[in-house]
């Protein structure tokens, strides 16, 4: 499938994953990706506090304020204008940002900030569960509907949050009978439940843990929110080297270099260790592939300080030729019960 009708198979792209798998910098990847084809990106972040800035060469956190991290912009963006093509903005959005900015719109503005400041939203949150997830998860509603952006990346919380902060909806469309809660939740259930508008984008690592846990994640994600699944991003994995096999005093000496026993001794072990790990990770990709039939796409495991710009481009061509190999439009997006059944 080409790149573009890939990212543009849906507008909202959440990134879930277990914490640590490379969430932010999947999201970053996508981005850096969806700009690069010529589509407008916002990046919405729930915590302020991820590295998304840094793999982009810039510094600070993200805050309420949208800010550009990719592409020719030299306008300052406010809130609710369109993001220009081949641009990556992004902002945070926490439930005190999302309530300010729902109290505002509903003509409270002079009282939003008061309540918000006075721990109100504790007090509503306590009252009604799951409430916060559900102002965040309007917000992105909105930005959704007033197509801000060609690409909304929401950088998802880690598993076990995610799965709450997904599943609030429904459980707040049970709980409330009528009123603005309800009409949201509504609302939220419905983007959730349109593959054209949303879908979830799983990362794992190429590890039993982080398999076990994608693969029931995946499960839980379709059975219980009835979200549509892209295919899983394998993050962090090693290359297939096949001439590690090869003993390395001939390889050396293919080159002119003759090696000392010790030399050949220590390059021996290293290649056998690393072809170990290798095999390991084939075997936890090809169990992931039996239990789970989403397509897999991976990108490497880069060694190094941490992900810039240089390595972001890297990881961002490792996602465009995974999603060159995948087939027709959500084929195969949705996995089979435990148990086989349909
Ligand atoms: N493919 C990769 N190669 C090398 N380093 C990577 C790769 N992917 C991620 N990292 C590094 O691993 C660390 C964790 O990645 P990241 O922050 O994207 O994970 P996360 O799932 O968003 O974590 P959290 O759950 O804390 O939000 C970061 O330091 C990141 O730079
Ligand atoms: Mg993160």
């Amino acid at each position: 499938m080409d790149v573009r009708s890939f990212l543009r198979q849906s507008t909202v792209l959440v990134v879930a994953g277990k914490g640590g798998v490379g969430k932010t910098t999947t999201t970053a990847a996508l981005a850096r990706l969806a700009a690069g084809a010529g589509l407008s990106v916002l990046v919405v972040d729930l915590e302020g506090k991820s590295g998304l800035p840094s793999a982009f060469g810039s510094s600070g956190s993200l805050d309420y304020e949208e800010v550009v991290l990719f592409g020719d912009d030299r306008t300052r963006p406010a809130p609710g204008d369109p993001v220009p093509a081949g641009t990556v903005r992004a902002r945070r959005i926490t439930p005190d940002d999302a309530l300010l900015e729902y109290l505002a719109d509903h003509g409270l503005r002079r009282v939003s900030k008061r309540l918000v400041h006075s721990g109100a939203i504790d007090v509503v949150s306590t009252a009604i569960p799951g409430i916060r997830d559900i102002l965040v998860l309007g917000k992105v509603k909105q930005i959704e509907r007033s197509q801000v952006a060609d690409l909304v990346l929401v950088d998802a919380p880690a598993t076990g949050h995610a799965m709450t902060f997904l599943s609030s909806a429904r459980g707040l469309l049970d709980a409330a009978r009528s009123g603005p809660v309800r009409s949201q939740a509504a609302e939220v259930v419905e983007l959730l439940g349109d593959p054209a508008r949303c879908q979830v984008l799983l990362v794992t690592l190429p590890e039993e843990m982080p398999v076990n846990e994608v693969v029931e994640a995946a499960f839980a994600l379709e059975d219980r929110i009835g979200v549509a699944l892209g295919p899983v991003v394998v993050n962090a994995c090693l290359p297939d080297v096949p001439e590690l096999d090869e003993d390395p005093a001939h390889a050396a000496s293919c080159v002119g270099v003759t090696l000392t026993e010790d030399q050949r001794r220590a390059l021996a072990a290293a290649a056998a260790f690393t072809r170990h790990r290798w095999s390991l990770q084939r075997q936890q990709l090809e169990r992931m592939a039996e239990q789970l039939p989403l397509p897999q796409i991976t990108m490497p495991h880069l060694v190094g300080d941490g992900v810039g710009p240089a390595e972001l481009t890297v990881l961002a061509h490792a996602l465009a030729a995974g999603i060159e190999q995948l087939g027709s439009p959500r084929s195969s997006t949705r996995p089979r019960s435990p148990g086989g059944g349909p």
